[in-house]
């Protein structure tokens, strides 16, 4: 199976957990509305698919594990949300509708946001669910790790420091790119493995092969952006102009495929869906850049 048709099974289960479970776990109906308007606001459900085809590689029901897998999605959101906010990059639009604070103000925003983070470890941790303690206590410390202070948040403090200069180095803006989206990616991939009961070894090829995915993801976002006409002192296009910025895409998306190469010689598994992720480069890199 690939990309296109496993993401047509998946999405309408991820979205229909996140909309069941909010519900039954958030009562107060003010703040569960804005966590629902910024949860369900149309994102590509990237992260819960990553660990899912992971499941799937190893030939698991993914039914089982829907929750698990979209507790990321939570944090996800809850970064965006905090992402938006007048304090940070004051952003009005969000998936081409009015970010939280937008429509619920920002102390709703903020407190959407400081929910959503507790739930997801909630949900990690749910009992029905085929996850041993020890795969539970991995998936929360795995996540805590990589959306906090050592991941994610790092990230957007790096970020928003390099906004306050001229000139930031490449290697500045790597750091921001590793910490801000690929400590989330890589994670994806690591709780996939961790739920499927994969060994450490195997968990840290598959972590490659996410922080990989994640730095590519970045930079494309970054190419993108800078299309779009927006120019920022961090991004790779700034830095490297264009035609070096795809060859470092090229480099990621090479890297994505050696860490697979390396999975499938140590399980055997077949890789088509797991690669089959990376099409999502394809165009970017078969454009003529000048
Ligand atoms: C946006 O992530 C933020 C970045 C880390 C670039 P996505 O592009 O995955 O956002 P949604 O969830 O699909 O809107
Ligand atoms: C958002 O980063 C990524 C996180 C919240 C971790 P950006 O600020 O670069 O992304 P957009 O453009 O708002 O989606
Ligand atoms: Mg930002
Ligand atoms: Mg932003």
């Amino acid at each position: 199976m690939r990309l296109k048709e496993f993401s047509k099974i998946v999405v309408p289960k991820i979205e229909q957990t996140l909309e069941t479970e909010l519900t039954n776990d958030v009562s107060l109906s003010t703040l569960r509305e804005a966590m629902l308007y910024a949860v369900l606001a149309g994102g590509k459900r990237l992260r819960p698919m990553l660990s899912l085809a992971v499941l799937q590689t190893y030939g698991q029901p993914v039914d089982n594990y829907l929750k698990a897998a979209s507790a990321l999605e939570l944090v996800h959101t809850y970064s965006l949300i905090h992402d938006d906010l007048p304090a940070m990059d004051d952003d009005e639009l969000r998936r081409g509708k009015p970010t939280t604070h937008r429509a619920f103000g920002e102390d709703m925003a903020i407190l959407a946001g400081d929910a959503l983070q507790p739930l997801a470890f909630k949900w990690l941790t749910a009992a029905d669910q085929p996850l041993s303690d020890v795969q539970r206590v991995q998936l929360v410390t795995a996540l805590a790790n990589d959306s906090g202070g050592a991941g994610m948040v790092a990230g957007q403090v790096l970020d928003i420091e390099a906004m306050q200069k001229d000139v930031v180095t490449l290697s500045e803006t790597q750091a921001i790119h590793y910490h801000k989206t690929g400590a989330l990616i890589a994670y994806a991939l690591q709780a996939g493995a961790i739920m499927a009961n994969a060994d450490e070894k195997v968990q840290k090829i598959l972590r490659d092969f996410g922080m990989a995915y994640g730095l590519a993801f970045q930079i494309k976002d970054d190419i993108d952006d800078y299309q779009a006409g927006k120019v920022e002192s961090q991004a790779y296009p700034t830095i490297l102009g264009l035609p070096q910025t795809v060859s470092a895409l090229k480099t990621q998306v090479n890297n994505a495929n050696t860490a697979l190469s390396q999975f499938e010689k140590a399980t055997g598994l077949d890789t088509t869906l797991l690669a089959s992720f990376l099409d999502y480069f394809t165009e970017t890199l078969e454009q003529t850049w000048e």
